[in-house]
């Protein structure tokens, strides 16, 4: 497997006063091409900053973040990001807010279209292409904005707690439709969260996080499979035992974060 993603030897500070600090230290990790990832750890450990490095919004203070072998120096087509709230453009309809970064990279309308179309029909909006977002439900909306990170072909997706806002039915459904449009793909995708369950429903590597300074603790590989199912996960021999370990490790993290506020 050819290497996406990598941060070497990574560390970066927060200069403004009064509250400098290292909110990276040491930070290593490498993606492999078509690998689902998920950075999990307690609020303000630092996950947003990592994508935030490999988006291209920031750069480190020393090591590198490389993305195919090549130092990443600004935000690029190559790596789509997603965010919690979908910030779509409300005067515009569903089709026209998937196709809008295409259309200016003046690519014709028509041309964009037809994929589009696919792609809302891969998320779940058949028929919602002419409505506007206001007459969408949160879930929707979100759905609107994945097919619209996925349409240029992205190599890579970066996704900040993207369902964090949504209900938990709504979530668990979301979960299920973002693997299976990534089975559907080679997308390389790094997705951040907090909440444990998320991270061993959608992940083939957890990475766990400290806090103060950021730090990569513990590295977790899925057993669960490429082929899952949310109903029967939790059926699976080892998922106790793994939920267990996981979930007391973030609470350690946090309790530790806590003190050092
Ligand atoms: N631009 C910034 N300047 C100063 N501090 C920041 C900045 N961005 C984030 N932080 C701080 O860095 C820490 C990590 O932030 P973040 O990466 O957003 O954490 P997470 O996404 O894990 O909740 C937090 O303590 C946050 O307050
Ligand atoms: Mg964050």
């Amino acid at each position: 497997m050819a290497e996406q993603i990598a941060l070497k030897d990574v560390s970066l500070q927060f200069t403004a006063k009064p509250h400098a600090f290292t909110v990276l230290e040491d930070i290593s990790l490498s993606l492999q091409k078509g690998e689902f990832v998920v950075l999990l750890g307690p609020s303000g450990c630092g996950k947003s900053t990592i994508l935030n490095l490999v988006a291209g919004f920031l750069q480190p203070d020393t090591g590198r973040v490389l993305c195919g072998g090549k130092i990443i120096q600004k935000p690029g087509p190559a790596r789509g990001m997603i965010f919690q709230q979908p910030n779509l453009f409300p005067w515009l309809s569903v089709l026209d807010n998937v196709t809008f970064g295409p259309r200016l990279g003046r690519h014709r309308k028509e041309d964009v279209n037809a994929e589009a179309m696919d792609w809302l029909a891969r998320v779940g909006l058949q028929g919602f292409e002419h409505h506007a977002p206001w007459q969408l439900s949160g879930g929707m909306k979100q759905r609107v904005a994945l097919a619209r990170a996925w349409l240029p072909g992205p190599e890579v997706l970066l996704l900040d707690e993207p369902f964090g806002a949504l209900d938990a039915q709504t979530r668990l459904m979301m979960q299920e439709l973002l693997r299976s449009a990534w089975l559907e793909t080679d997308t390389t995708l790094l997705f951040v969260t907090h909440d444990v369950e998320e991270a061993l429903f959608l992940a083939d590597r957890i990475l766990v996080m400290s806090a103060k300074p950021g730090k990569i603790v513990e590295e977790i590989v899925s057993p669960f499979g490429r082929e899952r199912d949310i109903e029967t996960l939790a059926e699976h021999p080892q998922y106790s035992e793994i939920k267990h370990h996981v979930l007391h490790r973030v609470r350690q993290e946090a309790k530790r974060h806590l003190n050092t506020l």
